[in-house]
């Protein structure tokens, strides 16, 4: 059983429960983003109508110099970094370089937003129960790529997303929010993204806000929202 620190390493106390959620005292976060971002958007919004909290969103990081994220980032006077993964031998060395990037500017929670890189163990194992992704599927149906095309395709009639903690396997870490949408008939791809997306918009937030009121246990693969 693990609990959710909070920001700051230091509060991490043994407790009855085996560790107790910290709060909030520097909730630094960096998003990681690799298209439009409009789940960065979503938590930008979010922290200026100061429904996070003392949550503040200093890095935006990119591997793609197009991302509309990073302007996103700019727009909003939050730093923007593009790096460049080419000049990297491997994905485990430009992840160092990642890292090196969240350190320096102390980062307490990494958050992934459509970023589309599978972390290497060096991120995974530096920020443990720290990196948040979002899926647009109910996970543990239909990780990876395309995952509305899959749900299409597999003919479910519900369909959603899924906030999660990183682990070292992909869409895989224990589940935090879940929510559904109906799958209509004669939807497409574009229209059943579209209703994940909105609620993909609602519960990012929702989640980042739990989390940076340390709420969040994590026992195994299960998560408790405490009071
Ligand atoms: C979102 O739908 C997100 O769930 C998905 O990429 C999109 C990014 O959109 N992520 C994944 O598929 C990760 N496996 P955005 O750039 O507008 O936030």
């Amino acid at each position: 059983m693990r609990g959710n620190p909070g920001w700051n390493m230091s509060e991490l106390r043994p407790d009855a429960l085996g560790y107790r959620a910290g709060r909030s005292t520097s909730a630094r976060v960096a998003v990681l983003a690799s298209g439009r971002g409009t789940n960065l958007q979503a938590l930008l919004d979010a922290e200026a109508s100061g429904s996070l909290g003392k949550t503040r969103i200093v890095l935006v990081l990119s591997d793609r110099p197009q991302a509309k994220a990073l302007e996103r980032a700019r727009q909003r006077g939050v730093e923007a970094v593009f790096l460049d993964p080419q000049p990297f031998p491997t994905r485990e060395a430009y992840d160092e370089a990642v890292l090196n990037a969240l350190r320096a500017r102390e980062i307490g929670l990494v958050a992934l937003a459509g970023f589309m890189r599978v972390l290497t163990p060096v991120l995974v194992r530096a920020f443990p129960d720290r990196i948040l992704n979002i899926h647009p599927a109910l996970l543990p149906s239909f990780p990876g790529l395309h995952a509305q095309r899959q749900a299409l395709e597999h003919g479910v009639k519900v369909a959603g997303c899924t906030v999660h903690f990183v682990d070292e396997q992909v869409d895989h870490g224990p589940i935090l929010l879940q929510a559904a949408v109906p799958v209509l008939e004669g939807d497409t791809e574009e229209t059943l993204s579209a209703r994940i997306l909105a609620e993909e918009h609602r519960i990012y937030p929702q989640a980042v806000r739990l989390f940076a009121e340390g709420k969040i246990v994590v026992e195994g693969r299960k998560v408790r929202i405490v009071p």
